[in-house]
């Protein structure tokens, strides 16, 4: 058994923003085979991940390997995007909306003022602003004539990206027993959730005016578990179980191993989202950051709770710079335009596309250049772009040390702008702390077959995983000046205040 099980293999869908993908893990936690799908829409179709699997699996099957060694797959996803389907058809009811969407924005302005909004983030450990799922749900039902009809008639369902993949992945409305489930990390993020409880909390629903009885919500279970996901029933991993599910930002701490309290993790995706385990008590911020659940791997284990700062642009914010201004045909080129400049020449880019999320949570700031001058070239933009992301990171470890009383001693890292040498030096000066970066970046696809081959018998235990992507880590020390470094953050500071108060 023990020799048989060293042949054993966890499959990882990574549901993100801009793309989905299929990776193939082998019990050292290495990938040995995986398939991307870009996607400029942001609709989350079930179609691009069935795409991925088949492509994977087909160049594991290619390798020599064989299917039938797949134990499980594990499920990640970006958090907040909420979906609406008909429970009768399967159907989705919209588009769904995406995270870092701002249409809540004057219905945040207006539950802001509601009796019960100050006693929110003490149930739930989020602030009211529009990123919470339970603000686009709400937006939905007031402005979705289809929406509306099918929460009057008793056949709205609603969920994460989870939510919607473990559904259809098991048949969806065709299935004998749909399955409607999220994991308590995906349901941290809804608004919805009691922390303490893991479970909906009437005082939350209350508020948001939902009515249980006519909303079908997602059942709440552990992120491991080998039945309550249900299983694959089509494609090459037909009657594969799916047995992990988290989202992507507790799986990145997962697949960062930040299994013990006061280690963290920064994760540079199309936005970024800094993770301080806190142990097995929920931490309420006092400084602009969420509490929320970092994993909860079931079985008799305690759930294990985070402090996490939200930056809601990071790679969006080359993106832009690369779709929008056209300063390079690559993402990965702008780390070299950066270069090209020995300092930002005075600009700060406040990239608030989104509003500003943690720690200041300012719904109405917009995106502003500051410092332009007769000499400011593309270079400086591009390098006061990533120093953006740094700046913010900064302003959140400086919150979580005084919620905590703890200082950062060591900042994992991972997510494509990790892989820039730059910026990750950068982020070492501007925070006066050491950044250490695995060689083996698919930390967030890592964490979900993690979860799932707990579950499934590849990993006993979390003792298990000690050597797992460990090797080949680079360390960036701080190299610049203290005082410079603050120099640089007050005028940060400055300018986020600058970017206030635009009205449309
Ligand atoms: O909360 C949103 C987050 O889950 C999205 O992650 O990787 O797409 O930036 P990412």
């Amino acid at each position: 058994e023990d020799e048989k099980k060293h042949h054993w293999f966890v499959g990882s869908i990574d549901q993100g923003t801009t793309s989905s993908r299929f990776l193939i893990f082998n019990g050292e936690g290495d990938p040995v085979a995986s398939h991307q799908i870009e996607f400029e829409n942001l609709y989350p179709q079930s179609g691009s991940v069935e795409e991925c699997i088949e492509e994977a699996v087909r160049k594991f099957v290619e390798l020599g390997y064989d299917k039938s060694d797949i134990r499980s797959i594990g499920i990640t996803n970006q958090r907040e995007t909420t979906v609406v389907w008909d429970s009768n058809t399967g159907e989705p009811l919209c588009n769904a909306v995406v995270w870092p969407d701002t249409r809540t924005k004057g219905l945040v302005r207006e539950l802001k003022t509601r009796e019960g909004a100050d006693g929110l983030m003490e149930v739930c450990g989020l602030p009211l602003s529009t990123y919470p799922s339970s603000v686009k749900l709400l937006w939905l039902l007031q402005n979705n004539e289809a929406v509306k009809q099918a929460y009057e008639e008793g056949r709205l369902a609603f969920g994460t990206v989870d939510s919607w993949l473990i559904y259809k992945l098991n048949g969806g409305a065709q299935a004998p027993n749909p399955v409607h489930v999220t994991d308590s990390t995906n349901a941290s993020r809804t608004m919805f959730m009691n922390l303490r409880t893991m479970q909906y909390d009437d005082k939350l629903l209350g508020f948001f005016g939902i009515d249980k009885s006519k909303v079908k919500l997602p059942k709440i279970v552990p992120s491991s578990d080998p039945e309550c996901f249900g299983k694959v029933v089509k494609g090459p991993l037909i009657n594969v179980p799916i047995a992990g599910c988290l989202g992507d930002q507790s799986s990145a701490l997962v697949g960062q191993c930040g299994f013990n309290a006061g280690q963290a993790k920064n994760t540079y995706g199309t936005g970024c989202f800094l993770l301080y385990n806190v142990g097995n008590e929920p931490v309420i911020s006092k400084y602009g950051l969420l509490a929320t659940v970092a994993y909860d791997f079931g079985g008799g284990r305690k759930p294990v709770y985070a402090l996490e700062g939200s930056i809601a642009v990071a790679g969006s914010g080359v993106k832009y710079l690369m779709n929008n201004l056209g300063f390079v045909n690559e993402s990965s080129e702008i780390t070299a335009l950066a270069e090209s400049v020995p300092d930002n020449g005075g600009v700060v880019f406040v990239t608030a596309f989104s509003g500003l999320f943690a720690p200041y949570w300012i719904d109405d700031a917009k995106g502003t250049l500051f410092g332009i001058t007769q000499f400011t070239t593309k270079a400086h933009i591009a390098r006061a772009t990533l120093e953006a992301t740094c700046f913010q990171t900064r302003a959140i470890l400086e919150a979580m040390e005084k919620d905590s009383n703890h200082k950062l001693e060591s900042l994992a890292v991972d997510g494509g702008l990790s892989n820039s040498d730059l910026c990750m030096q950068t982020q070492a000066d501007i925070s006066g702390i050491q950044v250490d970066r695995p060689r083996m970046r698919e930390t967030t696809a890592l964490g979900a077959a993690i979860a799932a081959g707990l579950a499934t018998g590849v990993w006993r235990q979390l003792e298990d995983l000690k050597e797992v992507n460990q090797n080949g880590r680079k360390i960036f020390k701080p190299q610049i000046e203290r005082a410079k470094a603050d120099k640089m953050f007050k005028k940060w500071e400055q300018a986020v205040e600058m970017s206030r108060g635009w009205v449309n």
